[in-house]
């Protein structure tokens, strides 16, 4: 990711100088200047973007350059928590920074491309003075002053995101042992998904509103009902249920407590620990 970020901002004419722990990665890269220290490259910019595994190792490759990082904007766009984010604010203030924390929500090879979209949040005037560059890499997004919530919305759209994932893989799995192949299925599986997709809107409506009684068209009796079949059919063809498990015991719960006439949007009402 972080050679697909350092790609997008010189193409998009940003002179960009760029560590990383191993030497020699993306060889193809040759507009980016390369510095054998992250204090080096600290120093070679007002706007400091951190990309790496995770926040552990952003404060680890930082340790030792952080009187470099007063008078700079540190942007982390490190995968983390809110809670992360936070704290890393904070950090970086201590050491005279102004901070934005982010996320990006698109895989490398979107990155500087229409679709990808990257969240950002923190102090709202750091962001103005930075976001032509940010638009170098994408969508960027500005959700709010608080440097958690960018991570807060990383995290929620990649989970619904891993939702998709646990669907597909499961309904491949169903298929493959009678020889159906995985691109075989998505010429059903995909269009059926999109077909779905307007669904989200009417559960998301419905739980806004509270209103789980009108416009039901898919009461959750009746789907529980059908669970059955799902785990009798995966036992059968001789995969893991592990994928539908959870999403069955939110439906039992819900149905046990009364919201059997009422949509999946629902399942929001016993999802609290
Ligand atoms: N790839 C994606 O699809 C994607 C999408 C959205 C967000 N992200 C996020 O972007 C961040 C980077 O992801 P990536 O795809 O670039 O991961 P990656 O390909 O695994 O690269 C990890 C990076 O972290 C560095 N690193 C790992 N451990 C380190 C350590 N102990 N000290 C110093 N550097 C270390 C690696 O350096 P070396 O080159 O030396 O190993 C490399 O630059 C992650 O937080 C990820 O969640 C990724």
């Amino acid at each position: 990711m972080g050679s697909a970020l350092a790609r997008a901002f010189t193409a998009a004419g940003h002179p960009t100088t760029a560590w990383n722990r191993t030497p020699g990665r993306a060889p193809d890269l040759t507009t980016v200047t390369r510095t054998e220290t992250v204090a080096e490259a600290i120093e070679a910019s007002p706007l400091v973007v951190v990309c790496l595994l995770h926040y552990d190792v952003a404060y680890e490759a930082l340790r030792g350059a952080e009187d470099r990082l007063a008078g700079t904007t540190l942007v982390n766009l490190c995968n983390g928590t809110p809670a992360q984010a936070r704290a890393m604010a904070t950090w970086a203030a201590g050491h005279g920074a102004r901070y934005l924390d982010g996320g990006i929500m698109a895989v490398p090879p979107m990155i500087g491309g229409p679709d990808a979209m990257t969240l950002y949040s923190g102090d709202p005037e750091v962001f103005a003075a930075h976001r032509d560059t940010f638009g170098a890499l994408g969508t960027p997004l500005h959700l709010g002053a608080d440097p958690g919530v960018a991570a807060l919305h990383d995290i929620a759209l990649l989970s619904g995101m891993y939702g998709m994932f646990a669907g597909f893989l499961h309904a491949v799995g169903l298929v493959r042992p009678d020889g159906i192949k995985a691109t075989e299925l998505m010429t059903l599986l995909e269009p059926m998904l999109r077909a779905m997709l307007p669904s989200l809107t009417h559960a998301a409506e419905q739980i806004d509103s509270g209103d789980y009684d009108s416009n039901v068209t898919s009461p959750l009796a009746m789907q529980l009902a059908a669970f059955g079949n799902f785990f009798d059919t995966a036992r059968d063809q001789g995969i893991r249920p592990d994928l539908l498990t959870g999403i069955h015991t939110l439906m039992s719960e819900a149905v046990a407590s009364g919201h059997g006439n009422h949509d999946i949007g629902a399942l929001i009402e016993v999802i609290n620990v």
